[in-house]
């Protein structure tokens, strides 16, 4: 089978590897001139584990092309993935402008009859504004050709995204017509040879899930926050408390982590999406809103520990482990590292950052405003604090002894509560965490 995949970003880039990889003739289309010539030359615009050698691998099979324009393929191929971004708007809500536009493209080009899948998280109703787009180009050329359109939300993660592609524990699939369920049918049980797993429904309430599911996750993640901050207040451990909970079965062990804050590219903006969604139909989302409300503050904890610890920042050379949102990423959108920097560097600190995989991104975002270490280990010299941000595998056993010798002042915040408080104590470190 022959597909498109419209954006060729982290969801376009990675689906679209994925299903070549299953011998499926993918074209990844984007707008972006430079990351196509790149991507033709074999350069990645981002990092992902084990996908580098999977684009390459599929490139060279002659299975995965990479195009600037959507009309050059459209008309070889039987399904269109729409995988453009889809950011805040100005009130918050979903700025639909690159989804709309695949779907004139589409109206305007195509010759056949074809699936558009809208696989970028957008809010209910869009799917229809889609049809609408597409028969509008249609009707402008007066033309009577057919198309199906559905909903297939992308629940991968970040840092995880092929093994969550090539294994999921679900795959969502809103449609309208059997020839489009039996189409996506066929995309799919490549994935899910033992245990088809693929969840048809209505297309509104495919596209509802998804925001359902990051709504519940950054829910999970606030209230930890919020019970952590109030473990510290009244002499609990929030690490004990998490085991004490999670061990019910009816919660589980999965994202309770007390934190910095969630960031990322998608939580922030799917999150006021839905809080939009609702307002706009009258409906207040109470426990979203507070769900925000707890990760805006959270998102500026380390700042106020460290305040609290050292008193006067002017000229204090503060160092900083993780500026990634998460580890096994580049990924700095909405990252708390940016919020803390901010306020550090408005404190009148001087910040010092290490990340093993998004200083090129760090770069391009924060330029000379801080320095870059080249190691975590230069990171620390001479440095009166250091805040971990992204609890990176290399940064969980560090050579303690070492970096006692080298900072100016032993005192650690540690924003993700991976160290040891009674070790970091024999260590001679002032050592603060979250929620212990
Ligand atoms: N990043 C994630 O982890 C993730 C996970 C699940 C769902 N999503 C959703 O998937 C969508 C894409 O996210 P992303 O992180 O891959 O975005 P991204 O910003 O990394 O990539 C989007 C790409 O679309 C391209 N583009 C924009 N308009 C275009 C057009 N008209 N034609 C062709 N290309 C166009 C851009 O140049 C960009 O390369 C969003 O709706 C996001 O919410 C993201």
């Amino acid at each position: 089978m022959k597909i498109a995949i419209v954006g060729t970003g982290y969801v376009g880039l990675v689906s679209g590897t994925c299903f070549a990889e299953m011998g499926t003739d993918v074209f990844c289309v984007d707008v972006n001139e430079e990351k196509i010539a790149n991507l033709n030359k074999g350069i990645l615009p981002i990092y992902e584990p084990g996908l580098e050698e999977m684009v390459l691998r599929n490139k060279e099979a002659g299975r995965l092309h990479f195009v600037t324009d959507l009309s050059s393929c459209l008309n070889e191929v039987e399904v269109v993935f729409s995988a453009v971004g889809t950011p805040p708007d100005e009130d918050g809500s979903a700025d639909l402008r690159y989804v709309l536009e695949v779907a004139r493209t589409v109206g305007r080009y195509m010759e056949k009859h074809l699936l558009i899948v809208t696989k970028s998280t957008v809010p209910v109703g869009t799917a229809r504004k889609v049809r609408q787009v597409i028969q509008e180009e249609l009707d402008k050329r007066h033309s009577s050709l057919t198309f199906d359109v559905a909903s297939n939300p992308e629940f991968l993660k970040e840092g995880a995204a092929i093994k969550d592609f090539m294994s999921p524990d679900r795959i969502v699939v809103g449609v309208e017509s059997d020839r489009a369920r039996e189409l996506m049918t066929r995309l799919y049980r490549p994935f899910l040879l033992n245990n088809f797993r693929v969840i048809f429904m209505d297309v509104p309430s495919a596209e509802m899930t998804k925001y359902a599911a990051n709504a519940m996750l950054a829910t999970r993640i606030s209230f930890m926050n919020d019970i952590a901050n109030l473990c510290e207040i009244v002499g609990a451990d929030v690490n004990m408390v998490r085991k004490g909970i999670g061990s019910d079965i009816r919660i589980g062990h999965r994202f309770l982590y007390p934190g910095c804050g969630y960031g990322g590219s998608c939580f922030p903006k799917d999150v006021k999406a839905l809080i939009k969604t609702a307002s706009k139909h009258g409906y207040p989302m109470r426990i979203l809103q507070a769900v925000e409300e707890v990760n805006e503050s959270q998102k500026s904890i380390l700042f106020r520990k460290l305040q609290q610890h050292i008193g006067d920042l002017q000229g204090k050379r503060i160092a900083i482990w993780g500026l990634a949102f998460k580890p096994e990423t580049d990924d700095m959108r909405e990252a708390p590292s940016l919020v803390v920097i901010r306020k550090l560097l408005e404190a009148g600190c001087q910040v010092v950052a290490f990340d093993p995989e998004a200083m090129d991104e760090a770069r391009r975002r924060l330029g000379n405003e801080i320095d870059y270490a080249k190691d975590m280990y230069d990171a620390v010299v001479d440095a009166e604090a250091l805040l971990l941000l992204t609890e990176w595998k290399v940064f969980r056993l560090p050579s303690w002894a070492a970096i006692h010798k080298l900072m100016a002042r032993p005192l650690v915040i540690d924003g993700r509560n991976i160290y040891d408080m009674v070790e970091m104590q024999e260590y001679g470190f002032e050592y603060y965490c979250i929620g212990r």
